[in-house]
């Protein structure tokens, strides 16, 4: 039942400063008690609710609460709500500057009229003229469907914002409810999504549609929850268990990022210790190179402690990536996995490292490569899904980042996925390699089969002839030797001090100045 509380007519007899009190106290019953309480039902908080857990106490400023919409058709000339479905304001995280804006569900299920549209607008313009993030909180039945099409250019010129602003603002999407149809837009572009599991879904079509169309059946958290989007589309980067548990992530998160493309991460104190290095990595590289173990416990080993963030977790799993910090600066970490597909590169795993190092390099991030990789993963599902183009997005990425950038080959480093991998010759600034790493066009077994096919074949003893050329093989190239001796990795260091000499390598970088050539902008291969 609609509970219009008629906020454009003025009450006669009524004294100026308790008519604003009557109505700041109306806009923030939203949609009214009897559909708060239904929301509340469902496990999920309200617009204002989740404002208030993600801003410090007291910072939240509002803009816009008296706004309402235009529209006449279909009785809506009757039914109006001050702030019109939507929350926007600006207030402080941690101390640090954010604007927000946070969809009610409580008014027209959190759709988007053209009113709606403007007040986020709004906050995206001061985001921008103010160098500070926009926090989305998404909970919306999509366009206003009494709007029309006003409704849909009021989508529009959220996305031309969401375009302009990528990469001068850092943009979160927290997805708290439905978002769907052209709405997942807005959210696609922006840098991260967080989805709340079971009571958020996004899909471009519902299931109602996708059974008509393919006559599938499928639930809508099936098509599009929070584990659908974190394990098979990588569309968002944290599946979270509640929406508190997004709202810590989004504010953890931020503490890693800048405020803008102009400004630096935030370090946090760190006091040196006298002795920094980590004798548990020493140890940690199986002694057979085809045994996996955990790229984390790596990342876990060099950076401070409790300080890694993981990103897009339960995606490609054969790659990690996430946030972390060095004597208390940022990092963006990107580690091969040989704990799954023993680290090989595929479609999915690079799109999603490439994403990653382009987040870092538009924020002023600087990077740590780890690589123990044995090349782009082989087949038909692989080459027709464009491994082609998708391993080209990582190279790309890593060519074009500008930011500091160093590289530890732990282990395999070999062929076209030596290169990609923040090479050098890509222009990685500083290359290290362990002990154990091996850099090689491909594993000696391989490359052995290949070259001496024939001396093979023709041999006495086949088998042992491909042992001898193995071991052969394995002495000349499974080392890190040879490409130090070229320069191309500038040293091989204990792995228990590769957290010392990355303190000192970052910190040396931490001025660096690289330029790209004058371009409009480059043609990544999308
Ligand atoms: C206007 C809407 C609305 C909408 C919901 N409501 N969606 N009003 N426009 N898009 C209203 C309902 O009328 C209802 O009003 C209240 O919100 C709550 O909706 P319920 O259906 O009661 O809630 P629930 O059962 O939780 O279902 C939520 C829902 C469902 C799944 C989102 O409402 C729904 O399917 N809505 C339509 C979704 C949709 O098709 N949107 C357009 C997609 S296309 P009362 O008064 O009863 O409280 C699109 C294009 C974007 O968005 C293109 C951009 C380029």
């Amino acid at each position: 039942m609609a509970e219009p509380n008629n906020p454009v007519t003025l009450p006669e007899a009524i004294d100026k400063i308790e008519l604003l009190r009557k109505k700041n106290a109306d806009a923030k019953k939203g949609g009214g008690e009897s559909r708060l309480a239904a929301q509340h039902r469902k496990g999920k908080l309200s617009a204002r609710e989740r404002i208030d857990l993600l801003l410090d106490e007291g910072t939240f400023e509002e803009i816009d609460r008296f706004v309402v919409h235009r529209a006449k058709d279909f009785g809506l000339d009757k039914e109006r709500y001050l702030g019109d479905g939507v929350v926007t304001g600006y207030g402080e995280v941690n101390g640090r500057l954010v604007y927000v804006f946070s969809q009610d569900f409580t008014v027209f299920g959190g759709s988007l009229s053209e009113t709606h549209a403007e007040k986020i607008c709004k906050i995206m313009d001061m985001a921008m003229k103010n160098g500070a993030p926009v926090i989305g909180l998404n909970d919306s039945g999509g366009a206003r469907i009494q709007e029309g099409v006003n409704s849909l250019g009021g989508y529009a010129d959220i996305f031309y914002r969401n375009t302009l602003a990528s990469g001068v603002i850092p943009q979160i999407s927290a997805i708290m409810g439905p978002c769907a149809g052209g709405a997942v837009y807005s959210p696609a572009i922006t840098d991260f999504i967080l989805m709340v599991e079971n009571t958020s879904y996004m899909f471009v079509t519902g299931p109602n549609v996708v059974k008509t169309v393919t006559q599938e059946s499928v639930s809508a958290e099936e098509l599009g929850g929070a584990s659908a989007h974190s394990t098979k589309s990588g569309v968002t980067h944290f599946a979270c268990a509640n929406e508190l548990d997004a709202i810590r992530h989004v504010k953890r998160l931020l503490s890693y990022i800048p405020q803008n493309c102009e400004d630096q991460a935030p370090i946090y104190p760190y006091e040196l210790k006298k002795d920094e290095s980590r004798t548990v990595l020493d140890t940690l590289i199986p002694d057979n190179p085809n045994h996996p173990y955990d790229m984390r416990d790596v990342v876990r080993g060099i950076v401070d402690e409790e300080s890694f963030m993981e990103v897009h977790e339960n995606y490609a799993d054969n790659i990690v990536v996430g946030f972390a910090r060095i004597a208390g600066r940022s990092v963006g970490v990107v580690g091969n996995q040989p704990q799954s597909m023993a680290g090989v590169l595929d479609n999915n795993a690079s799109v999603k490292a490439a994403r990653f190092v382009r987040f870092c390099d538009s924020f002023n991030v600087p990077l740590l490569v780890l690589v123990d990789v044995p090349g782009f993963l082989p087949g038909t599902d692989q080459e027709w899904n464009g491994i082609i183009t998708n391993g080209a997005k990582l190279l790309y990425a890593f060519s074009e980042a500008t930011v500091p950038r160093i590289t530890v080959i732990t282990r395999k480093a070999y062929g076209g996925a030596y290169d990609v991998m923040n090479s050098k010759h890509i222009g990685a600034d500083l290359n290290y390699a362990w002990p154990t790493a091996e850099i090689a066009v491909m594993g000696a077994k391989g490359a052995t089969e290949i070259i001496f096919k024939k001396e093979i074949a023709d041999a006495a003893d086949p088998e042992a002839k491909l042992q001898e050329k193995v071991d052969e093989y394995t002495a000349k190239f499974a080392h890190p030797y040879r490409a130090a001796a070229r320069g191309f990795i500038d040293e091989v260091i204990f792995p228990s001090e590769t957290r010392t000499k990355l303190i000192k390598a970052f910190k040396m970088l931490e001025n660096k100045v690289d330029k790209l050539p004058r371009k409009k902008h480059g043609n990544i291969p999308l």
